[in-house]
């Protein structure tokens, strides 16, 4: 196992049928968040981590993302011709040169888990990262470097986590164990989509794993779990009883991009935040005098 986290897998084949009709033919991860797509807001999360080699796992429908990290030849000649360098730029840093990106198809929606054993291959027998584009993670230090710094202190997996409502439990991982510091746990169990009453606590899983490549073979071995999908919770709780495996409490706000509520609170939040948008956005709210 190589030291470093050098690669990230980006599951990217989900339907997307919660935000129905605007992803009838887009994908969910290319619907823009202000200004850029949730997909673009996790690489340059894994990027800044150091990640340079980024796995999407796709499926049909999906091409946009692959153009979105492509060259756009005819764009950046446009642009230049018009010496409109700004935006040059900004079309420029979606894919610095020396970041690499693989796509590998996943023909059929067996699961999270599933996704990520489609990338089996190009993970090798390397740590690796897997980002969940619907949670937007927004951390002064990015939350998947914070993850990383956990990662060269223990060399175990690491997953992100934060306190859930008791009637969220369904909607997550909920991992429990023993506390290492104030931020970080040592799992002893780990349960897909509890109910709150057979929940172990109420931590919850946010879309940020670094794990080591031992899960695959455990992903691999594990009978169909909740809603019939191979679960990649069930590959970690296989992980657990051969390897420590962490829970961190991340610095930073999440937003729940799956759900219209939490992508909407993403936009307002970001746009506010947001250097150039932010002073006129702001005025702009006032006057709605909610
Ligand atoms: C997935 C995982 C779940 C995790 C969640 C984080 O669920 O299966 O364990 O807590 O992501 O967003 P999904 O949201 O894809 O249903």
């Amino acid at each position: 196992m190589s030291a470093a986290v050098t690669k990230a897998v980006f599951p990217v084949a989900g339907l997307g049928t919660r935000f129905l009709p605007a992803t009838k033919a887009q994908p969910k991860e290319m619907l823009p968040v202000v200004d850029k797509p949730l997909i673009q807001y996790a690489v340059e999360e894994a990027y800044a981590a150091g990640v340079r080699e980024m796995i999407f796992v796709t499926g049909r429908h999906k091409r946009p993302i692959e153009d979105h990290f492509d060259m756009t030849f005819e764009l950046e000649v446009a642009l230049e011709q018009a010496q409109k360098q700004e935006l040059l730029d900004v079309v420029r840093s979606v894919k610095p040169d020396d970041m690499e990106c693989i796509y590998v198809r996943q023909a059929q929606a067996l699961g999270l888990g599933h996704a990520v054993l489609c990338a089996q291959r190009l993970i090798g027998d390397d740590p690796f990262a897997v980002l969940l584009a619907d949670d937007l993670m927004v951390g002064e230090t990015p939350v998947l470097q914070q993850m990383v710094e956990q990662f060269d202190e223990w060399r175990a997996s690491i997953l992100a986590v934060q306190e859930v409502p008791a009637e969220h439990t369904r909607r997550y991982g909920i991992v429990a164990g023993t506390e290492v510091n104030e931020r970080l746990l040592d799992i002893q169990r780990i349960v897909e989509k509890p109910a709150p009453e057979a929940a172990p606590s109420r931590l919850g899983v946010a879309g940020r794993y670094i794990l080591t490549p031992g899960v695959l073979r455990e992903i691999a071995s594990q009978p169909r779990g909740v809603g019939g999908e191979i679960q990649l919770t069930d590959g970690i709780a296989g992980l657990l009883r051969r390897e420590k495996v962490f829970a961190y409490r991340y610095e930073g706000r999440r937003y729940d991009c799956g759900s219209k509520e939490g992508f909407l609170e993403a936009n307002v939040e970001l746009a506010l935040a947001h250097p150039a948008l932010g002073p006129g956005f702001k005025q702009f709210l006032k006057t709605l005098a909610l």
